[in-house]
Formats: structure tokens, C-alpha cells, sequence
């Protein structure tokens, strides 16, 4: 596990937290440059990444490199006193690149290959891809490890973006040494992957395939696709590693590539291993999530970074000062977001706050893309806005290096998600994100700060574990919960967990097999439910209607805390508790609507003596608080993303403005603070 360099890059910037974006001047006319970085000390700015996207311009053909503007564009930022995240610029290799080495196109499940012309237009198995990007990230790592102005190196961009499965005959080929390795002999492939059924025995590996489209209407063995989803992901995290590797060799300076969070097709846990420090990319998305759905987004998605990088500071690469272009509708933001916005990541463990870019393009795929330097100039709300920004992370340099604390973690495993996801399950309505957002935001909602954790992560240290939909699990981990009850913790099971082992074999016995003996309930038939259809749960307070799913079965020693009042698992237990050893464990067997499962996640706090961060008799909507903690004392960020104003129970100071917080001090709607308690 690497991690933990993040604190090399705020020492850079004299202890500050790191402020700016994507410089991409080869966009612009180079008599501009200057002019920009005068604009980005105006602003404040500390640090820019370049190079994302320059592969076509540094490398105009095999092997001639043109470095001068490059050289140009750094000396002109060192300068100017600003700091360089420097890419290896291997994200889109340039079309001459694609047109000589065709075979290094990606090609889709279908059999279509995919053209250049936008980005991302490569095969990760390709090994002209591979060394042409090895070859690259040696130039310039050799010709830029010594530039001052270089204080974090930038591999790639959000890997696997658009390119995340490839089916061609050279991934064939990768894919078949993948499962070798993983498997040994083809018996076992033949057993892990139950190819007894259908008539689908391999006698040769040459016969195994990824995952191609199939004959109509079916569909592919699924632990045939889930491993292809495992290898997809470790293949692109072989291409991170290459390049790492070079830019290792020749320069001391940390390595990161950006991730998109709950990007599913990414095992993060395992790439966050290989970061010196973790960074992330963050858009709000403007519809599908509810009412405050992109707020609490904005937390969730912070958690799971904090998260990945152990709980050290991490870095927020991207995000946006107003619209993005990418989206059906793309909202700007409203006055005031854009600093609430910035400030939750920071409020969080970011120890910076970088957007996608510095000055919005006039040309190309994402000229509608908000920038910091806006289409209509410095003479706008929103240069003011960045300026105002700017300004204030400055004021909060002493949050740099501080972390959070949270007594709750909620287990979230990427092989789960792929299998639970599959095809030919018994409801095409089981989503991993609608279940983890809506547990997450039960807690967010009440003041109550979560981490996410690895199914091997160590749980001593949280009161609380949620697990929700975790279909996939091993016997280790299932263990490690069980004693995480049995030693005092309290555990929250949701449905369609605990169903297969690593091979996505069903646990036999009973549902949930490898969660019955902990949870004492022995589930028979599931009865997933209808679009639109509701049952009646009751048991909690007033009757609720849940949707999605309902289990025919029964508490065996567990106390039945809610059950279905009708349905297809009329009179079958709903929701369950069970004390065990010191612990408590909880089952939730159906989608509950959001106040059921605030009330029954309540409940478990209680049984865990888990409190929210501030002490409210109720949590105001659209209050995000959250504490970061430091050798000197604590920050209690606190962000009003709602429309009225809210009292702040706290003492201390405020960062921001200087001004001394009572316990009956409010804040404004739309205001923020952050509380320094010593
Ligand atoms: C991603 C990419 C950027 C840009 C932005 C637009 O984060 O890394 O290059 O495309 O999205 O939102």
C-alpha cells in the first residue's frame, strides 16, 4: 500500500491546499500564456495540471518529439510561482498513431472496431499501445523529472473512461493468460465457471473467449463475465502500472491518475494500492438522483475517496466551477454552489480543490464546459466567484494534513457489484448504487460522518458496519463480520447478500447463505416484486410500502422487528435483529422507502452508540457537517446547501470569516463555516 504523499504536494505549495485545474494552453495562442498565468495569481491558483491531452502535439510523428512548447509553457508557470501536475499524456494516443497500428483500436462485444476521433481510442491489452505509451511517458519523464515547477506526476486520465471493456482477439489472447494464471489448470476454469451446464466443457484454451455478444436472446456464463470484468480491470491497472513504474525510476516526485469515484467498471481498492496519493474527479449529476440527491452526492462520493486513500488526504483533480457539457440537460450552478461545492470536498479529507479546466475552450467536444476563466471573461460572476475562492482556500491552509474520523463504515466490494448486477438474476430492478446511496444518505441525513471499507478491511476501529446488497462474498470476509458482531460491533444486512461465494456459486442451504447463522434467519424463496408493485411492511412505527424485493422465510432465533403485511411474503419477516456474543445483528430484507430505513439505521445506531456530529434534535435538510482532525484541534466543517437559515451547535472560531461561533450561532441558507476547536 502506497499512499500518503499527498502532504509532498501541500508542501510544495507552502502548506496550502492545492487550488486550479487543467491548463491546456495549446488550446490558445501562446502570446496568451502570460496573460494566464497572471490570471491564476490573481486567482490564487497553485497548481495546474498539464499535458493531459497533448500526445498528438509532443509526439507529431513515431518517435520525433516536440518538447519546445512544453518547455516554454513550464518555465512560464514556474515563473509565475505556479506548481505543475505534470501528465505522461498517454490518454489518447493521436491518429497517426490509430492509422498505423490499426489492430490497436478497441473492438466492442459485438465485433464493431471502435474509430479515433474522440478519445480513449486504444485496446489496454495492445501492445503497440503499451509501448508506444512507455516509450512516451520515458521522454518526457526523462526531459521533465529535474523541472522545478513538477511536484506531482499525472498517468493517463480516468482510466478506462471509454475504453473499459475490449473485446478483440489480442484481449482474447490477455484474457486467456489472465485465467490461466488465476486458475492453473483448465479444470478448474471449467469448474469455477459451472460449465457443466449448457454444454460449454473447455478441452483447449484457444476455445475460451471473452465475452462476445451470444446467440440471441441469452446469456454469456456469468462467471465467465464477471472475470471478465475482474481482468478487465486489473489489464488497464497493468497499463497504470508500466507507466508508473517509468515515471518511478527516473523522478521522486508522487504518481497519481485520476478515478471517477463509483466508476464500476474500476476495482478502486486495488488501484488505490498502487497511488502515492489518491485523487478524484467529482461532476454533480444535474437529474436522476432526487430532491438534495446531487448534494448528498457530493459527501458520498467524497467518503469513498477518503476511503481508498486510507483515510489520508487526497487530492479532488477535477470538477466543475458551473455546467458540464456532457450531460442530456446541464444546469449552471446557482450563486454560492460553487464554493459549497469545493468546500465539501475539502470538508472531507481533500486537502485541494482542482476544476476541469482553467479557461473554458472555444473549440472542440467540451466548449460548453464551464471553466475558471469563463467564454465571457474576467469581468464576470464567475471569475469573481473563482477569485473569491481562490481567496478562501488560502484562509484554510491549517485543515491541510488533518483527517476524519468516522465510527461507521459501510462494505462496498467492486466483485460484488459486478456480479450482483448480472443478467438472469431474479430482478432486473437490483441496483448497487440506488441500495448504497440510499443506506449512505440514511446516515448523511442524520449527521453522521461513514467510511467505506474493503470486505478484508480491518473493522476494529467502527461501531457500526453496513453492508448493503452484498451479493459476492468470501468465507473470510463473511467471518470477519461475524466477529466484528461477536466482539461488540452491530452489523446491518441488506437483501440479496451473502447469495455466492468468489465464483458466483450460490451458498446452498438456504438464503442469505453466508449471513443465515449470523443473522438467524433462514430465507427460502426470494419474491421479487413487479414494477410499481408495493407490499406493505409493518413494525416500524406507521406501515410503510417497500418495493423491489420480499423474501419468503423466517426469523429462526432472530427478533422480528417488521414483517410484510401482504404480497407474495405475507406474514414472512421484513426486518430482523438478532443479538449476538456483545453485537447486534440487523437484516433488511426489501427496499424500504427512505424514513423506514432512517428509522431502522437509527435503531442500529442506537444499539452501536453511534452520534452525529452535532447534537440536533433534528437534522436540518440540506446541512452537511462534518469534523476534520488535527495535532492542534478539530474543524467542524459546516455547509448549509439548504434554503433557510440553521443554528450550528458549536464553539470556536470560524476560518473563514474570523468571527467567534456561540452554540446558538446560525448560518445563513447557503452559507458555510469552519469552526477551528481547540
Ligand atoms: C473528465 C475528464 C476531463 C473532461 C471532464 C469534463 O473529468 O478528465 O478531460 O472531459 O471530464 O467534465
Amino acid at each position: 500500500m502506497r499512499n500518503g504523499r499527498m502532504s509532498e504536494v501541500t508542501s510544495a505549495l507552502s502548506g496550502r491546499l492545492a487550488f486550479g485545474g487543467d491548463y491546456n494552453p495549446e488550446q490558445w495562442p501562446e502570446d496568451q500564456w502570460p496573460e494566464d498565468v497572471r490570471l491564476m495569481q490573481e486567482a490564487g491558483v497553485n497548481l495546474v495540471t498539464v499535458g493531459v491531452f497533448s500526445w498528438a502535439l509532443l509526439e507529431p510523428e513515431e518517435g520525433r518529439y516536440d518538447f519546445g512548447w512544453l518547455d516554454r509553457v513550464l518555465d512560464l508557470l514556474h515563473a509565475g510561482g505556479i506548481r505543475v501536475d505534470l501528465a505522461n499524456a498517454t490518454a489518447t494516443p493521436p491518429p497517426w498513431f490509430s492509422r498505423a497500428y490499426p489492430q490497436s483500436l478497441p473492438v466492442d462485444e459485438h465485433g464493431a472496431v471502435r474509430s479515433y476521433g474522440a478519445r480513449q481510442a486504444f485496446c489496454p491489452s495492445s501492445p503497440d499501445y503499451r509501448s508506444a505509451a512507455a516509450r512516451l511517458t520515458t521522454a518526457i519523464v526523462a526531459r521533465y523529472a529535474a523541472h522545478p515547477a513538477v511536484v506531482l506526476w499525472h498517468v493517463h486520465n480516468e482510466y478506462g473512461c471509454h475504453n473499459w471493456h475490449c473485446y478483440c482477439d489480442t484481449s482474447a489472447a490477455a484474457f486467456r493468460t489472465w485465467l490461466r494464471q488465476r486458475y492453473g489448470e483448465l479444470d478448474a476454469l471449467n469448474d469455477a465457471w459451472g460449465t457443466a451446464f449448457w454444454s460449454q466443457h473447455y478441452y483447449d484454451w484457444e476455445e475460451v473467449l471473452p465475452p462476445r455478444t451470444p446467440a440471441y436472446q441469452t446469456s454469456v456464463n456469468p462467471t465467465q463475465q464477471l472475470d471478465f470484468w475482474r481482468f478487465s480491470s486489473d489489464e488497464l491497472l497493468d497499463c497504470f502500472r508500466a507507466e508508473a513504474r517509468i515515471l518511478r525510476r527516473h523522478s521522486a516526485q508522487p504518481v497519481t491518475t485520476n478515478f471517477m469515484h463509483f466508476f464500476k467498471p474500476l476495482d478502486y481498492w486495488a488501484w488505490a494500492a498502487e497511488q502515492d496519493l489518491v485523487s478524484n474527479d467529482h461532476y454533480l449529476m444535474a437529474e436522476g438522483l432526487g430532491e438534495r440527491g446531487a448534494t448528498h452526492d457530493l459527501a458520498m462520493s467524497a467518503d469513498l475517496v477518503r476511503s481508498l486513500a486510507g483515510g489520508s488526504p487526497w487530492l479532488l483533480m477535477e470538477h466543475s466551477t458551473s455546467a458540464v457539457n456532457w450531460q442530456p440537460r446541464n444546469p449552471a450552478k446557482a450563486p454560492g454552489q460553487l464554493r459549497r461545492d469545493s468546500l465539501s470536498h475539502v470538508a472531507r479529507g481533500a486537502d485541494g480543490a482542482l476544476f476541469f479546466q482553467w479557461r473554458a475552450s472555444r473549440a472542440g467536444s467540451e466548449k460548453f464546459h464551464s471553466g475558471l476563466v469563463p467564454h465571457a471573461g474576467t469581468d464576470s460572476r464567475q471569475w469573481r466567484d473563482v477569485v473569491a475562492l481562490g481567496s478562501e482556500l488560502r484562509s484554510l491552509a491549517q485543515v491541510t494534513g488533518t483527517s476524519v474520523e468516522s465510527e461507521v463504515a459501510v462494505l462496498f466490494d467492486w466483485h460484488s457489484w459486478w456480479g450482483l448486477e448480472m443478467d438472469s438474476h431474479p430482478s432486473a430492478d437490483v441496483n448497487l448504487m440506488t441500495e448504497v446511496r440510499s443506506w449512505h444518505r440514511a446516515l448523511w441525513e442524520q449527521g453522521v460522518t461513514c467510511d467505506f471499507v474493503h470486505p478484508d478491511a480491518e473493522l476494529d476501529r467502527y461501531r457500526l458496519l453496513l453492508v448493503p446488497n452484498l451479493y459476492l462474498v468470501s468465507d473470510a470476509a463473511a467471518d470477519r463480520i461475524a466477529q466484528f458482531v461477536r466482539g461488540g460491533g452491530t452489523v446491518v444486512v441488506g437483501w440479496f447478500s451473502g447469495i455466492v461465494d468468489e465464483n458466483d456459486h450460490i451458498r446452498l442451504g438456504g438464503y442469505p447463505g453466508a449471513f443465515r447463522e449470523l443473522l438467524g434467519i433462514q430465507v427460502e424463496e426470494f419474491a421479487p416484486l413487479l414494477a410499481g408493485q408495493q407490499v406493505t411492511v409493518t413494525g416500524l412505527g406507521r406501515d410503510h410500502l417497500a418495493t423491489v424485493w420480499a423474501e419468503r422465510g423466517q426469523g429462526t432465533d432472530a427478533e422480528v422487528v417488521a414483517s410484510y403485511a401482504d404480497g407474495p411474503a405475507a406474514g414472512d419477516p421484513a426486518v430482523t435483529r438478532r443479538s449476538r456474543g456483545q453485537g447486534t445483528a440487523w437484516y433488511i430484507g426489501t427496499r424500504l422507502p427512505p424514513d423506514a430505513l432512517k428509522e431502522v439505521l437509527g435503531r442500529a445506531m442506537g444499539d452501536a452508540h453511534v452520534v452525529p456530529v452535532l447534537d440536533l434534535a433534528t437534522w436540518p435538510a440540506g446541512l452537511d457537517a462534518v469534523r476534520r482532525r488535527g495535532a492542534d484541534g478539530s474543524y467542524l466543517f459546516a455547509i448549509n446547501h439548504g434554503g433557510e437559515p440553521v443554528r450550528v451547535p458549536a464553539e470556536g472560531t470560524d476560518l473563514v470569516t474570523g468571527r467567534d461561533w456561540t452554540t446558538g450561532t446560525t448560518l445563513a441558507a447557503g452559507d458555510l463555516a469552519v469552526i477551528v476547536q481547540r
